[in-house]
């Protein structure tokens, strides 16, 4: 089969948001630390009303119906997620409630979790089930979905909540490239959720970007390398049309991308490199893993790589800006942001490059290859007009002040094991089609609405 990859696409934001101006002011931090400093303008956020199963429903259920996808026309269905309820019991199998209408139950594929890369693995087992001798020429779907949530401190203003759902198959608009993905997996303790009465992580957030921009390092290095294997005239960076994230707050992305210069400007050789990077031959004997926080390096890449910056990253934020970190669909929504800031006829023929990032750690560095051929161009317009629908939402949403942002949170935290349960969130508040909480009984059996 060729031309395997992202056939629909679609996007589920909450309905409500806290503004991060609003939220300096009511954490008592200096102006400008979330919105600068982080580069955050918006946080979604889910009340006691939703849940990871809810959230993943009604993105599937989006998928679904805008598509109008056969339910028997799917024989594989994966979650990445690292937002746990029932521990054992993966949300895929909730998912199969919506499957179970149509009597459709031969579907593979179960829940991959760690930290934010479980949406990439999910993806990566779709595409490779279809490129596999266990593909029956069916269609996957792959849905990445989570809430963030920190504890209060300076964590909390990284938080978020989202979802995205993604039909996986041949000829599709969004080709992934074979043979070039490049990852880069350790054991860290960065970010981790040991303790499991606890909705929130353990962080480390000073390590975590050292991790991040480690695994950057190390992916970019190697995937520019395979890549060279069969395009000798690879060039990094300049010969990607677009370099997306995930996106923990988008500072670091921005400086992420800065870092690729610095790894491309390493790798020039010396005679070079001051023809290609003018005025930076100070940091000739600068070295990658000394580097990590060096507020010199830092400064000169950024500022170097602002105009790479505004053309091939930062149509990607938008959803990263306003909506905050979404764990594992954060670099998907990414792609939605990216795709839906050009037109169809801009994105034929493009290339880009993606990063996924998840903590603990795992890392990969993939690219996608935007059809040529007419026929996957009408899917391609498809893709981009429905997920402008989608991501239109994010003007549609109700901005709440944080104090009620910080008691809806609470409830959250002291509810989190509580059942019998009957949810306070307002499902007044929510987006015409989401599913949501109705109660926990005490067997701690959900059981959902939807409006
Ligand atoms: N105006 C402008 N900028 C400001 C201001 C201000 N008034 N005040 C502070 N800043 C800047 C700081 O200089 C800093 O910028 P820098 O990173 O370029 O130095 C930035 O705002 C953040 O300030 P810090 O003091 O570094 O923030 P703090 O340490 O309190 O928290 C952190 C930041 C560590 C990211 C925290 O939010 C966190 O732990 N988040 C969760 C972990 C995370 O997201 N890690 C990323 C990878 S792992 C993952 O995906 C979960």
């Amino acid at each position: 089969v060729e031309n395997v990859g992202i056939l629909a696409m679609e996007t589920y934001i909450p309905s409500q948001y806290v503004d991060q101006t609003d939220l300096e002011e009511f954490d008592g931090v200096a102006a400008g630390k979330y919105t600068v400093g982080l580069g955050q303008s918006k946080m979604g956020f889910c009340s006691d009303r939703e849940d990871i199963n809810s959230l993943a429903m009604t993105v599937l259920h989006k998928l679904i119906e805008k598509n109008n996808i056969d339910l028997h026309d799917i024989g594989r269905l994966e979650v990445g997620t690292e937002t746990i309820i029932d521990k054992s019991k993966s949300v895929k199998t909730f998912l199969m409630t919506l499957f179970a209408e149509a009597g459709a139950t031969d579907i593979e594929g179960i829940d991959t979790t760690n930290a934010c890369y479980g949406g990439t693995a999910a993806l990566f087992n779709a595409i490779n089930w279809v490129e596999s001798s266990s593909w029956d020429g069916r269609k996957a779907i792959v849905v990445a979905g989570d809430i963030a949530v920190y504890g209060k401190g300076p964590a909390r203003p990284t938080g978020g909540a989202g979802a995205v759902a993604m039909l996986v198959g041949p000829d599709a608009p969004l080709v992934f490239d074979r043979g070039v993905r490049a990852s880069y997996m350790t054991h860290a303790y960065d970010f981790y959720k040991p303790d499991l009465a606890s909705e929130f992580p353990f962080v480390d957030g000073k390590l975590s970007i050292k991790c991040y921009l480690s695994a950057l390092d190390n992916c970019y290095n190697l995937f520019s390398k395979k890549m060279r294997r069969d395009q000798p005239n690879f060039k990094g960076l300049l010969s990607l049309d677009g370099m997306l994230f995930h996106s923990p707050y988008c500072k670091l992305v921005q400086k992420s991308l800065a870092r690729m210069c610095f790894n491309d400007f390493l790798n020039t050789p010396p005679e070079d490199r001051e023809k290609q990077f003018p005025g930076l031959s100070e940091f000739s004997n600068h070295k990658l893993e000394e580097t990590y926080f060096d507020r010199d390096v830092e400064k000169a890449f950024m500022t170097y790589s602002q105009n790479l910056f505004e053309e091939k990253t930062k149509p990607s934020l938008n959803l990263a800006r306003n909506v905050g970190n979404m764990y594992t669909a954060s670099l998907y929504g990414s792609l939605a942001s990216y795709l839906i800031s050009k037109s169809p006829e801009e994105l034929v023929g493009k290339k880009f490059a993606l990063f996924s990032y998840g903590s603990g750690l795992s890392s990969t560095m993939y690219s996608i290859q935007i059809c040529n051929d007419v026929s996957a161009g009408s899917k391609l317009q498809r893709l981009i007009s429905s997920l402008h629908d989608s991501i239109s939402l994010i003007d549609k949403r109700e901005c709440v002040k944080p104090q009620t942002f910080s008691d809806l949170m609470d409830v959250r935290t002291k509810n989190y094991h509580t059942a019998p349960y009957e949810p306070s969130g307002s499902i007044a508040a929510l987006f015409p089609g989401t599913y949501y909480l109705e109660k926990i009984d005490d067997q701690r059996r959900r059981t959902y609405g939807r409006k």
